[in-house]
């Protein structure tokens, strides 16, 4: 075989190679991407896990250093805020304040990433997380119990 011939067929299996690694990869992302079009009924449950998959991928982003996950994981979160479930528990007005937060954050990040600031990113990601744990404490620990004037002994 001539060198040159066998330089070419070298070369064009490392571009096969390189397009297949390319390919796989963008499948992967796609995949890990939530399909779901706001207002949709995912119940509650399916919505919790969506939630913790979705912030689990901006850490992933975060600490890869890749914009596009973190950007693709914000607007999951952005879209579960969304839906009719998670806006049926809006009653409560504490609720409301940490969904809205939550919403918020999540706006924030997608604009953080889509902008490279991977530092502010990072920020917002730690404000998100400090909002999933009050908003769960808030429902666990702080909702049932009764209002003030319910258990305040008469006089
Ligand atoms: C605005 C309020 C609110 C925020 C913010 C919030 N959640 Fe939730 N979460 C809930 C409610 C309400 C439930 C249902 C609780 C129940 O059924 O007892 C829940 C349940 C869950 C569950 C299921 C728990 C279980 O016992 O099965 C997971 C997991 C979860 N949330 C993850 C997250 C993650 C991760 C975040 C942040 C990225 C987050 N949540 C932010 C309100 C919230």
């Amino acid at each position: 075989m001539r060198p040159q011939k066998f330089w070419v067929m070298g070369a064009s299996s490392v571009l096969l190679g390189v397009t297949l690694l390319a390919w796989q990869l963008q499948s992967r992302a796609a995949d890990d991407r939530l399909v779901m079009a706001p207002e949709s009924e995912m119940d509650n449950s399916e919505i919790m896990a969506a939630k913790l998959t979705a912030a689990h991928r901006v850490l992933t982003g975060l600490v890869a250093r890749d914009s596009a996950m973190i950007k693709g994981a914000g607007k999951d979160l952005v879209a579960l805020c969304k839906t009719a479930a998670w806006r049926s528990v809006e009653e409560d007005p504490v609720y409301t304040h940490f969904s809205v937060e939550f919403q918020r954050l999540s706006e924030r990040l997608v604009r953080l990433a889509e902008e490279e600031n991977l530092d502010g990113a990072a920020y917002a990601y730690q404000g998100l997380t400090s909002t999933c744990i009050s908003c769960h404490e808030h429902v666990r620990d702080v909702k049932p119990i009764q209002p003030a004037s319910a258990v305040r002994p008469a006089n």
